[in-house]
C-alpha cells in the first residue's frame, strides 16, 4: 500500500523550530512519507535548526536575498512551489504560523488543489496591521486550511467564532516539544561569551526584537528602554542575540552597541536559546516563540509590542504586556529588578502552551483524517 505523503513547507526560523519535530515525529510513522519543502526564506538561521535537528530538506527554494520585502517572498515561493508539486504531489501539505512563507506555501497548495494542515491555527490580536503582515497571513490561511492544528482552546474558539470550514484540533504546541530536544542541566555553549558569563551573581536578561511592525521608532525606544535598564542597574547583563535583518541590526548596533554590559552578538542556535533561558535572569523581547519557551522554563517575560496573540502566559502571570514605550518598558523592567516579591511572582514555571505531546497528537490527527487510525486524538488541556 502506497504511503500517505505529508509535505511540510516551512522557511524561516521560528516556524523550523516548530515544525522540525513534527516532521520528525511523521517520519516515525509506518503509513506516512514525512517530506520537507524549505523555502529559504530565511537562510543561515534556517540552516542552524536544521543542523540540530538532523535535518535534511527534500527540496530547497533557496529564495532569500538581503532586503527582501513582502512581495519577493512571496511571489518566490508561490512561483516555486509550482515546480515542487510537479515532481512531487503531496496529499497533504503542512505549513506553520504566520510568515510570509506560511501564506504562500498554503496558497500555492490551494492552486494545487492540495489539501492544508495548518500548524499554530487560531492566534489573533484582531488588529490587521499588527503583528504586520503575521495576523493577515495567519487569517488567511484558516480560509485556506482544512486541517487546524491550535495550540490552545481559546485559539480553537477564535476559528470557531469566525466559522472557519475544516476539522479543528487542539494540540498544544510544538514550540514545547522542541524543548525536550534541547534543554539540559548540564548543557556547554559553544558561544565563547555564554560560557563565561557569571549566571549565579550577575543577573543576566536575554533580549530579542525585530519585528516589522516595530521598525522605526518603536525599535529606538525599545533598544533605549534596554540601555536604560542596564545603566540603573550594575549587576545586569544583556545578551542580545541580534537577528539578522540589516534593519534590526543597524539598531540594535547604534544604540546598544557601545555598552560593556550589553552583549550583541549574532543569533545562536537553537539548543544554545533554550539553554540561555533556562538560565537567564528574565526576558525582554517582541518575539512570539520567546514567550511561549520562557514560561515553560519559570522565566518572567516582558512582551515589548502593542498587543499578544498569546495571552495564556499573561493571564498565567509569567508574561507582561508592556508596550513599545520607553519609559514603561523600563519601568517594568525595573520593578522585575529591584522587587523580589514582584519577580517571585512572575518566575513561576506554567505550560499554558503544551505539554511535549504536540507533534504526536497531530500526527495522530493527520492519521485520523486519512483513515490509517480510527482514534482522534484527545484535545490538549481535556484532562484539566
Ligand atoms: C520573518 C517573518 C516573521 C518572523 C521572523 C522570525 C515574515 C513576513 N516575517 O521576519 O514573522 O517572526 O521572520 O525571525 O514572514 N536574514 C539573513 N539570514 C537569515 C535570515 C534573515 O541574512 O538567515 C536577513 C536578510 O537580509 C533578510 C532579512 O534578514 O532579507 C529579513 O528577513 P525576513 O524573513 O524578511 O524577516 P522578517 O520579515 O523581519
Ligand atoms: N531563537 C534562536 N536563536 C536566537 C533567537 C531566537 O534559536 O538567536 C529561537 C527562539 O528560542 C524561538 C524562535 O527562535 O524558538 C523565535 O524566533 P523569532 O523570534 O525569530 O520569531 P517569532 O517567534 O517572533 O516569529
Amino acid at each position: 500500500m502506497s504511503k500517505l505523503k505529508v509535505m511540510s513547507i516551512f522557511g524561516t526560523r521560528p516556524e523550523a523550530i516548530k515544525m522540525a519535530p513534527l516532521v520528525k515525529e511523521l517520519a516515525r510513522h509506518d503509513g506516512i512519507e514525512s517530506i520537507c519543502c524549505l523555502t529559504g526564506q530565511h537562510r543561515e538561521m534556517l540552516d542552524s535548526v536544521m543542523q540540530i535537528f538532523d535535518l535534511q530538506a527534500n527540496f530547497d527554494l533557496n529564495i532569500m536575498e538581503k532586503q527582501q520585502t513582502l512581495s519577493t517572498i512571496t511571489t518566490k515561493t508561490i512561483l516555486g512551489m509550482e515546480h515542487v508539486f510537479e515532481v512531487c504531489r503531496p496529499d497533504l501539505v503542512l505549513v506553520h504560523g504566520d510568515t510570509s512563507t506560511t501564506f504562500a506555501g498554503a496558497l500555492a497548495a490551494f492552486y494545487h488543489k492540495i489539501p492544508v494542515g495548518h500548524v499554530e491555527a487560531g492566534l489573533r490580536t484582531w488588529d490587521k496591521y499588527s503583528p504586520f503582515p503575521e495576523e493577515m497571513n495567519r487569517t488567511l490561511v484558516g480560509d485556506i486550511a482544512d486541517l487546524h492544528f491550535s495550540p490552545t482552546k481559546a485559539n480553537a474558539q477564535n476559528l470557531v467564532r469566525e466559522g472557519i470550514v475544516g476539522e479543528i484540533f487542539i494540540t498544544g504546541n510544538t514550540a514545547i516539544d522542541a524543548m525536550k530536544y534541547t534543554v539540559r542541566d548540564d548543557f556547554r555553549f559553544s558561544e565563547p561569551l555564554l560560557n563565561e558569563l557569571d549566571f549565579t551573581h550577575r543577573r543576566v536578561i536575554a533580549v530579542t526584537c525585530h519585528r516589522r511592525e516595530n521598525y522605526g521608532q518603536p525599535m529606538q525606544d525599545i533598544m533605549h528602554a534596554v540601555l536604560d535598564v542596564v545603566n540603573a542597574h550594575d549587576d545586569v547583563e544583556v545578551v542580545y542575540p541580534v537577528h539578522l535583518s540589516p534593519v534590526v541590526r543597524q539598531c540594535a548596533s547604534e544604540i546598544l552597541g557601545a555598552h560593556d554590559r550589553i552583549h550583541l552578538i549574532d543569533p545562536i542556535d537553537v539548543q544554545q536559546m533554550h539553554n540561555l533561558l533556562a538560565r537567564c535572569y528574565m526576558v525582554m523581547t517582541d518575539s512570539g516563540g520567546l514567550q511561549e519557551e520562557a514560561p515553560a522554563l519559570g522565566k518572567p517575560v516582558l512582551v515589548m509590542r502593542r498587543e499578544t496573540e498569546r495571552p495564556e502566559a499573561v493571564v498565567a502571570g509569567t508574561a507582561r504586556l508592556a508596550g513599545v514605550d520607553r519609559q514603561v518598558i523600563a519601568e517594568m523592567a525595573s520593578e522585575l529588578l529591584d522587587s523580589p516579591a514582584a519577580y517571585a511572582k512572575m518566575a513561576k514555571a506554567v505550560n499554558p502552551y503544551g505539554d511535549g505531546n504536540a507533534c504526536a497528537r497531530i500526527a495522530q490527527a493527520i492519521c485520523w483524517r486519512f483513515g490509517l487510525t480510527d482514534t482522534r486524538p484527545a484535545d490538549f488541556g481535556a484532562q484539566g
